[in-house]
């Protein structure tokens, strides 16, 4: 019989509060949730923050401002999120919304800040842009990467990607999850965390397959794991 899968709210709680801020985070803990997934982009000077959209709600990119002109915008940074995490003990699924090919000084920053607020064991990175990954698993190599995806992709093809990037996990949308892809990571040792789940027959199906993780948007569904 496998453990518990761990919960994490999907950007906090955001059928309670706004996505991706720490109130919303805190409410995610007070349900009851192990922690929270959260997505980090990068201003234009270079500040980590954590937001969901290129743009900000008013369409101004991320990309084009800088910490002072966001004063007005809930959008927390991510050194403050680290900061509260470390307080309260959450474990934090730091996904990099980083875009494009292109590996700079972000993922190098955001490793960092996580080794700072010493939460290397209570983090575990992913991205849908595997050189990101890569990136990291070179500058810091202690750190959990999962290997997030949304497509079909052969199942030849995970492993091989998963290997390149030495990952911790497979991120599969929870609709990819079955009893074959759940073999390919248990051979690998991987464990699979499963994204976005907000019903409660498919937390019971995910559970039932062995799934360690489970990241969804309503604390109730997921808490549902526990009461199988
Ligand atoms: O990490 C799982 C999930 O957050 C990936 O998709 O668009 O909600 O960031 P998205
Ligand atoms: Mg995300």
């Amino acid at each position: 019989m496998s453990a518990a899968p761990l919960l994490l709210g999907h950007r906090g709680t955001p059928r309670r509060h706004r996505e991706n801020t720490l109130i919303g985070f805190q409410a995610a803990l007070d349900a009851g949730l192990d922690g929270v997934e959260l997505d980090v982009r990068r201003l234009l000077d270079g500040t980590l923050v954590v937001h969901h959209d290129l743009e900000l709600l008013d369409g101004r990119p991320l990309n084009t401002l800088t910490r002072s002109q966001l004063e007005p915008h809930p959008v927390p940074l991510l050194a403050d999120v680290l900061a509260w995490a470390s307080q309260t003990g959450a474990y934090l699924n730091v996904e990099l919304k980083f875009e494009g090919a292109q590996v700079d000084d972000r993922v190098a920053r955001t490793c960092q800040a996580i080794r700072q607020h010493g939460l290397q064991r209570r983090v575990i990175l992913s991205s849908f842009q595997p050189l990101q990954l890569r990136a990291a698993r070179q500058l810091m190599p202690e750190l959990e990467r999962g290997l997030l995806y949304h497509r079909r992709y052969p199942l030849d093809l995970v492993p091989r990607v998963g290997r390149w990037l030495d990952v911790a996990a497979l991120h599969p949308h929870h609709s990819l999850i079955d009893g074959p892809l759940m073999d390919v990571a248990r051979r690998h040792g991987w464990r699979v965390n499963a994204w976005t789940v907000n019903d409660v027959p498919e937390v019971s199906r995910l559970s039932r397959l062995g799934v360690a993780g489970l990241i969804g948007d309503v604390p109730d569904v997921l808490l549902s794991a526990r009461t199988r």
